[in-house]
């Protein structure tokens, strides 16, 4: 059965950091089914180049670019070469990121900075630059990937429930500065996926407590975060801005 239109994503261009595996891949291989061509913007070659041929299974254009999005001076230089390669960008999914867990009293000024520039700074500018190439086209789709830390507390994660926090306070303002430019810049709450970064909650008393405190009563897989990134990213969401999305069976509400 075919998909309704408005969520067609032919004739787009996306750029998913840090997607070439997690949640970033689960949403690109999403964003490719539905349409789009590619780009991963990741610093594994040969994590890319896997998730590449899966990309390109979909019959879209992919590319992969290595790329540390910490470095703010190769973050135009990859944006352009994207653009030459495949076309104006009209998705950004702002999915790179990386948690410390240490005690607040052991951090350290690198565990702090680190996970800063990843999960904030680095989707600040990175946005700045698509937006800048957006607002001289037709529009375009912001998608930034935070947290249920973004709202709750918890101990050992202070950069990152920091960083997490900002991130949805930076979606909000920027939506409403390019709202009549027609950008809508939103966010995705994931709950636990299993990925790379949860695998210590994986197993033990902490993944029973998660299991006993999700309602769907487990973890979510990254291509679960596919459906909610088209939605995002399609004319489907054209009056949808500054909204946070939870796909996380049900684990805010409880
Ligand atoms: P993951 O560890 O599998 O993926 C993170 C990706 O970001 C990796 O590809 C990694 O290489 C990339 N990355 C990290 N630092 C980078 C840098 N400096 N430059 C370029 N790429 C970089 O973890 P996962 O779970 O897929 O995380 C993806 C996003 O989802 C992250 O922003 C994370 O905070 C967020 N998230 C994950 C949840 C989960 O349960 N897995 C829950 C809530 C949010």
């Amino acid at each position: 059965m075919a998909a309704p239109k408005m969520f067609d994503l032919v004739d787009n261009v996306a750029i998913v950091t840090g997607g070439n595996g997690g949640i970033g891949r689960g949403i690109a291989l999403g964003l490719a089914e539905a349409g789009a061509s590619i780009a991963i913007l990741a610093r594994n070659e040969e994590k890319s180049c896997a998730t590449l041929k899966e990309i390109e299974a979909h019959g879209v254009k992919a590319i992969a670019l290595k790329l540390d999005v910490t470095r703010r001076d190769d973050l135009r230089p990859a944006f352009e070469e994207v653009e030459r390669k495949l076309g104006p960008v009209t998705i950004l999914v702002n999915n790179a990121g990386v948690a410390v867990s240490k005690s607040v009293l052991k951090y350290n000024a690198d565990d702090w900075d680190r996970v800063i520039e990843t999960n904030l700074n680095s989707v600040f500018f990175l946005s700045q630059i698509a937006a800048q190439s957006m607002a001289q086209r037709s529009g375009g789709k912001i998608i930034n990937i935070a947290s249920e830390y973004s709202r709750l507390g918890s101990p050992s994660v202070a950069s990152y429930s920091a960083s997490k926090g900002g991130l949805v306070q930076l979606t909000k303002s920027i939506a409403i500065e390019l709202a009549r430019k027609n950008i809508q810049v939103n966010a995705i709450v994931p709950g636990w996926i299993t990925t790379e970064m949860t695998a210590p909650a994986q197993s033990g008393p902490f993944h029973d407590e998660i299991i006993m405190r999700t309602p769907a009563g487990r973890f979510g897989e990254p291509e679960e975060l596919a459906g909610a990134a088209i939605f995002l990213a399609s004319h489907a969401s054209d009056f949808v801005t500054g909204s946070v999305v939870y796909v996380d069976g049900g684990y805010a509400i409880r």
